[in-house]
């Protein structure tokens, strides 16, 4: 099973970064020295994908603009004798191809993924959230393309969420055939609060067959009056089978400020140049 594509849904308005996310795309919001989207491509890349799709608006393409070439300013750091600063812009020019499809009306996961129909040939393809990403050895995406590969089926990502979190999620519940792997038998989108007994909620990773493209197509608006991701994965689950596989690592999501804070500090303690000094001025901020 070939997977080398990933649909990158990133059209979203990011009300819950505002208002930061006012003319700046949310995507593009940094984690340290990196925007938010640059780790979920890498996440990508870590699981062999070469090609990303963004779905987008017209307030998006510098999400674009951050893989591609720089010259100018490549130029310039290589006469300044910034070859860091230059092996850095370089590297997140030359991670992956990238193409993207606009989303023309904001109608739901399910449809931005839908518009990217025409651009993927392959039998399967993974789609990613553009504001979740994962962290750790051999966690993220990497484990859906594995588990999809070994069983041959539809994979998506999940992870264990407190009872009173299942209604900001897709939820499934499912029979567990290998430790952390489950055959889906039921799937509901951000169900109400104590109407389902199962913890595990899809964390915006997938690794799913073109024909989900048709069950896009032929899904009623659910959830919000929107073309739900969820609901045509129901409707695929039901008549062939997917399985839901949790995800090991630790999740950041960076449109939550406890995540995107502590994501930011994360990254910034893995740099051994800015650990130390990072590390006193945040005691000094908590003990006080
Ligand atoms: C989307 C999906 C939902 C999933 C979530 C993960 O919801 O519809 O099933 O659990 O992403 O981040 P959203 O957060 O876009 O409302």
């Amino acid at each position: 099973m070939k997977i080398s594509q990933v649909v990158l849904p990133v059209a979203g308005w990011g009300t819950r970064s505002l208002p930061a996310s006012k003319n700046i795309p949310k995507e593009m919001l940094p984690i340290y020295n990196k925007p938010v989207i640059q780790y979920v491509v890498e996440e990508a890349v870590c699981a062999g994908i070469q090609e990303v799709i963004f779905v987008t608006n017209r307030h998006k393409s510098v999400v674009e603009d951050h893989f591609d070439r720089n010259i100018e300013l490549e130029e310039l750091l290589a006469e300044a004798g910034k070859i860091e600063q230059l092996k850095a812009v370089q590297e997140a020019a030359s991670m992956v191809e990238v193409m993207a499809v606009r989303q023309k009306q904001q109608m739901g996961l399910g449809h931005a993924v839908g518009c990217a129909r025409s651009m993927v040939p392959d039998d399967y393809f993974a789609v990613m959230v553009g504001d979740d990403f994962m962290v750790g050895d051999d966690a993220g995406l990497i484990q859906l393309v594995e588990a999809a590969q070994k069983y041959n089926m539809p994979c998506i990502g999940v992870m264990e969420v407190p009872a009173d979190k299942i209604d900001k999620y897709g939820m499934v519940a499912g029979e567990e055939i290998e430790d952390g792997v489950y055959k889906i038998t039921e799937m509901v989108e951000k169900p109400a609060i104590g109407t389902m007994d199962s913890r595990l909620a899809i964390v915006g990773r997938y690794v799913l067959p073109r024909e989900i493209f048709s069950y896009i197509e032929y899904v009623k608006p659910g959830k919000g009056g929107e073309i739900q991701l969820t609901d045509a994965l129901e409707n695929y689950m039901k008549e062939k089978g997917m399985l839901a596989v949790k995800m090991k690592g630790r999740r950041f999501d960076a449109g939550d400020w406890v995540d995107y804070l502590t994501a930011g500090v994360y990254f910034g303690m893995k740099d051994a140049k800015l650990a130390p000094a990072l590390r006193e001025a945040l005691k000094d901020i908590l003990e006080k």
